[in-house]
């Protein structure tokens, strides 16, 4: 019997701590991303997760090969994300919106539908957890389309649990806010222009005063949480209250 996994984005940043984690764990982890990088007992995928049928593809891929395997559980992780320009919304490219809309908001949800249909049979634990933002609740200038992005995702997992908690092998769907997170995204955040965001001052601060959690102590986290079944169908967390 074996444990699975599946986590976007795992080549960097939370995704990859959550690889680590995971694979210490004995799970069966695999990782899609688009690079391939240095880590241990896990399968990666290299995969853009921005490309519709690239996506479609390669997770179907993985359900084929789970075909043949005896599952004790298994879990999707939308964690893969990206911020896009931060600007007023007048000044980010459509091609900006558009990509990071499909990466944040639309493949979460064509993975988790794809999840949904092809886990239907098995009656082992099954859930989705979305890697959500407290940005999907506090709207910050500069960044419309990311809030747009992760507000969508609470919703998502709070439609989803709706429609699983009637279904008598029904998926668990939670989401969790990681909390500020010392990760390239971070970095991206700080180097910001004011002009682009006038918040950025306070994003420096946090960093110069190591209040930024790592990427490890939010992997643990979120394992504990989930190893521990500290969560209902349909949840919304902050890491912060954990
Ligand atoms: N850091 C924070 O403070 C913070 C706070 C709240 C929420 N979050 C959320 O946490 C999640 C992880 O963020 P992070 O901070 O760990 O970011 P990160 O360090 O920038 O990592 C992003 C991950 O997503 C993958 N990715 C990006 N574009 C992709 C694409 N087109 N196709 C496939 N994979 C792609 C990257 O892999 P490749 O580059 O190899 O493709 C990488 O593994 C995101 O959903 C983010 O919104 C972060």
């Amino acid at each position: 019997m074996t444990d699975i996994i599946i986590i976007t984005g795992g080549s960097k940043g939370i995704g990859k701590a959550l690889v680590e984690k995971y694979a210490q764990e004995n799970y069966n982890v695999y990782s899609l991303a688009r690079s391939i990088v240095n880590l241990e007992n896990t399968t990666q995928i290299s995969v853009d997760l921005s490309n519709l049928k690239e996506t479609e593809n390669s997770f179907l891929m993985l359900f084929d090969e789970f075909k043949k395997m005896q599952i004790s559980s298994i879990t999707l992780i939308n964690n893969a994300g990206r911020l896009g320009t931060v600007s007023s919304l007048e000044n980010i490219e459509s091609e900006d919106i558009a990509k990071t809309i499909q990466l944040n908001t639309t493949t979460p949800l064509i993975l988790s539908s794809l999840f949904i249909k092809h886990t239907k049979s098995l009656a082992c634990k099954k859930q989705i957890i979305s890697i959500s933002s407290g940005a999907a609740r506090s709207a910050y200038q500069g960044w419309s389309i990311y809030c747009t992005s992760k507000a969508a995702i609470d919703m998502m997992t709070k439609t989803i649990a709706l429609e699983q908690s009637e279904l008598k092998n029904g998926i668990k769907c939670m989401a969790i806010y990681p909390g500020v997170v010392d990760t390239n995204m971070q970095t991206q955040i700080r180097n910001t222009s004011e002009n682009d965001f006038k918040n950025v001052d306070r994003f420096k601060e946090l960093k110069t005063n190591n209040e930024l959690y790592t990427s490890e102590f939010v992997a643990n986290q979120i394992f504990k949480i989930d190893n521990e079944d500290l969560l209902e169908n349909g949840d919304i967390i902050d890491i912060r209250n954990f």
